[in-house]
């Protein structure tokens, strides 16, 4: 494994000359492409992450006994770098992200990075591999930091160690469908969380739970589910990879967050960028009868963007939303914050990372 010091590396993403790795950039879908650089980084008995380094990107070694494999003691995060016209690269608010690692952290009793060094070691991670950022306009390169107890731990308890990974991917679209609008189906049977559980922090149990009902519904021609609470049966709470938001004569409406949806950072920055446009924005309780009223419906994530519905199904009654295209709001939603993301418009919020 060729290793270098995370603390040699400029830490700019702004251009020099190199070449973009000979990939055909228009054939992208949410599929790993191996690139040439991960970052990890320990934690030590103090329980403070230091001496983090970029190594080859490859499998990596676990006890068979570590908390992870064990007890599902890990999280993830996702955002994204854009490479603009000029070339220079731009993250999305990784501060977030590694905001958003620190509260689920402490919900899995796990140590975690510091902003800063979460940062900055993004910002290494993305430098390193900068030939695999996408050419402007034909994708992203998708970072996915990871954190897990990699200590070995037999009897139930906290790891005794954990590992700070980051790896990349360009990737273009999430689903299939790329933005043309997605089918979803309401889950009558599973749920994706429960209050007091852990939906609301982006642990990696979250994922693997909803895979049953994401087959089935895949299975039936469906593009993904759209989960309620568990308690009443009644409420609207996220699709397995992403929030969910209504529109009803022009005003916009998502579920709140109350410990059972993930805080999308997505779902966050068009609730400011809608508002910041005028929009009425809610966030509350959402029966799923409005679902079936709403002129639009649409699905925000890192990985999915803006992602229009074109249908939702609800105990086997389908209703269609705009014709099967893309809906105004949701449209224009997506330009807004994508020009953004990509450095086509003034970032006035602040939100890009050079
Ligand atoms: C993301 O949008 O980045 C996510 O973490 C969802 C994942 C299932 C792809």
């Amino acid at each position: 494994m060729r290793r270098e010091s995370a603390t040699d590396i400029s830490t700019t993403l702004s251009t020099d000359t190199f070449e973009l790795a000979n990939i055909c950039w228009d054939d992208l879908g949410f599929g790993l492409v191996e690139t040439d650089y991960m970052y990890l980084m320990k934690c030590s008995s103090d329980g403070t992450f230091s001496n983090g380094e970029l190594v080859q990107f490859g499998n990596i070694e676990l006890s068979p006994s570590s908390g992870v494999l064990n007890y599902g003691q890990g999280l993830f995060e996702g955002l994204k770098a854009y490479r603009k016209k000029d070339g220079s690269i731009l993250m999305f608010r990784p501060e977030e992200n590694a905001l958003r690692m620190r509260m689920g952290a402490e919900r899995m009793c796990m140590p975690a990075p510091t902003v800063d060094q979460f940062v900055e070691a993004v910002k290494l991670t993305v430098l390193k591999n900068k030939r695999w950022v996408p050419p402007a306009g034909k994708g992203s390169l998708y970072i996915r930091p990871l954190l897990m107890g990699s200590g070995a731990v037999l009897g139930l308890a906290p790891a005794p160690e954990y590992t700070f990974l980051i790896y990349v991917s360009p990737v273009g679209n999430y689903f299939k469908e790329g933005l043309a609008p997605i089918n979803l189906v309401v889950e009558n049977e599973f749920h994706r969380a429960t209050p007091g559980g852990t939906g609301g922090v982006k642990t990696i149990g979250n994922y693997a739970s909803v895979l049953k009902a994401q087959s089935a519904a895949k299975a039936k021609g469906y593009s993904d589910v759209l989960y309620l609470d568990s308690s009443h049966k009644k409420y609207l709470e996220e699709v397995s990879s992403c929030n969910v938001f209504i529109v009803k004569d022009r005003k916009i409406t998502t579920p709140g967050i109350k410990g059972t949806i993930l805080p999308g950072i997505t779902r966050k920055s068009i609730i400011d960028v809608a508002r910041k446009q005028g929009f009425q924005v809610e966030e509350r309780l959402i029966p799923v009868e409005e679902l079936l009223e709403a002129d639009e419906v649409f699905c925000t994530g890192t990985a999915v963007v803006v992602s229009p519905v074109g249908s939702v199904t609800y105990l086997g009654k389908r209703v269609t939303y705009g014709d099967n295209g893309v809906g105004v709001v949701s449209q224009q939603l997506y330009s807004s914050l994508t020009s953004l993301q990509m450095g086509l418009m003034e970032d006035t919020m602040g939100w890009t990372v050079a």
